[in-house]
């Protein structure tokens, strides 16, 4: 198969680019990453030489790039995306761009060059928050209710992919995802911030009151059940991706700080993110059900993995590392 990663520079995507290439040896793949901030060719270490992978610097806001790209391909996993959250607060307008006009770019040349599967994953974040007190959890079905910038441009490039396959028959799966943690992932976000910064003696930032709790999943998990799901799932429907491994931000940091011997005087309590969701979680019944899926990993063994990947693999993070405002999950 010719599969196309969009995004594929990015944390989860090239986690997925060499997961696909070791899971498929039959496939060939396609990188499609303008290569912003977050996109980093050194994650995809020394593919170039092979002759299965190609990259493409290109936007995917590109409509002639991508109508090149997608020319010939059997099925389109798309990541690509302005993924952080406090830049989406400061900035809102590139995370519309990408996001939504993007994907809309994107779907509109796949559907001229009939691409028989599209994949889109997508986050939980398109759901709103849940009351910590609570044991609701997230379903298929439940409204999408999104609060900030990058959750309504993602809620937004969800609902294209639906409309995409409505109107047009464009044959599509989607995937909504808790927080990935793991190797490869730019230390602005929560863990790999809290690891980066204990690695070179620093603190730790938390935002409010520490208790915001995330669906945390290892991301390599999450590439177990993107892979499942582009291949099996049913067309046009979507697919909660969880562990069942809901953390407030204290608990994982706590986590982090055993792990490398320090104590809470390593942590730094900051003021609170605008419009921090307090809780996510998500249920993955039907993804267990219909296809099987299960994670890997506990929390401490993908924790402790991600702890030793970033312990040594300096030289990937140190260019990467600056003050950051606070630690955000
Ligand atoms: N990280 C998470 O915890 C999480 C959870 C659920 C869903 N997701 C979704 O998974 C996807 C990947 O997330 P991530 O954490 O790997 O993000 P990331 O920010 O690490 O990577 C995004 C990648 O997209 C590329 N990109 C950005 N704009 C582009 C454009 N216009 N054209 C082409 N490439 C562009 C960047 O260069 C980067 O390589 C996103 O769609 C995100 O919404 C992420």
């Amino acid at each position: 198969m010719n599969v196309v990663i969009t995004g594929g520079a990015g944390f989860i995507g090239s986690n997925l680019v060499h997961y696909w290439l070791e899971h498929h040896p039959e496939d060939s793949v396609t990188v499609v990453d303008s290569l912003t901030y977050a996109g980093r060719r050194e994650s995809l270490g020394d593919l170039s030489s092979s002759p299965r992978f190609r990259f493409l610097e290109q936007s995917i806001a590109d409509a002639t790039a991508m109508d090149g790209a997608v020319r010939g391909v059997d099925l389109v996993v798309h990541l690509a995306a302005e993924s952080h959250n406090d830049r989406a607060v400061a900035g809102p307008l590139p995370f519309v761009e990408t996001n939504v006009l993007g994907t809309a770019i994107l779907l509109e040349a796949c559907r001229h060059r009939d691409v028989p599967r599209f994949h889109h994953v997508s986050t939980d974040e398109v759901y709103g928050s849940l009351a910590l007190d609570t044991p609701t959890r997230f379903t298929e079905s439940s409204p999408y209710l999104p609060r900030g910038p990058y959750s309504a441009s993602k809620a937004g490039s969800d609902h294209l992919v639906r409309a995409w396959h409505e109107t047009y028959g464009l044959r599509v799966t989607l995937s909504n995802s808790g927080n990935n943690y793991g190797p490869y992932q730019f230390p602005e976000k929560l863990i790999p911030l809290a690891i980066t910064r204990l690695l070179r003696g620093g603190k730790v930032p938390i935002y409010g009151d520490g208790k915001n709790v995330r669906d945390w999943i290892y991301v390599l998990d999450h590439c177990g059940a993107i892979d499942l799901i582009a291949h099996q799932g049913r067309i046009g429907a979507t697919y909660l991706v969880s562990a069942e491994n809901e953390r407030s931000n204290l608990d994982v940091v706590g986590r982090l700080l055993r792990q490398l011997g320090r104590g809470d005087d390593s942590i730094e309590w900051v003021p609170d993110r605008l419009g921090h969701d307090r809780r996510y979680a998500l249920d993955p019944s039907r993804l267990r059900q219909e296809l099987g899926w299960r994670p890997g990993v506990t929390f401490d063994e993908g924790l402790a993995a991600t702890v030793e990947w970033y312990a040594t693999h300096e030289s990937w993070w140190s260019p990467l590392v600056a003050p950051t405002p606070g630690a955000s999950a």
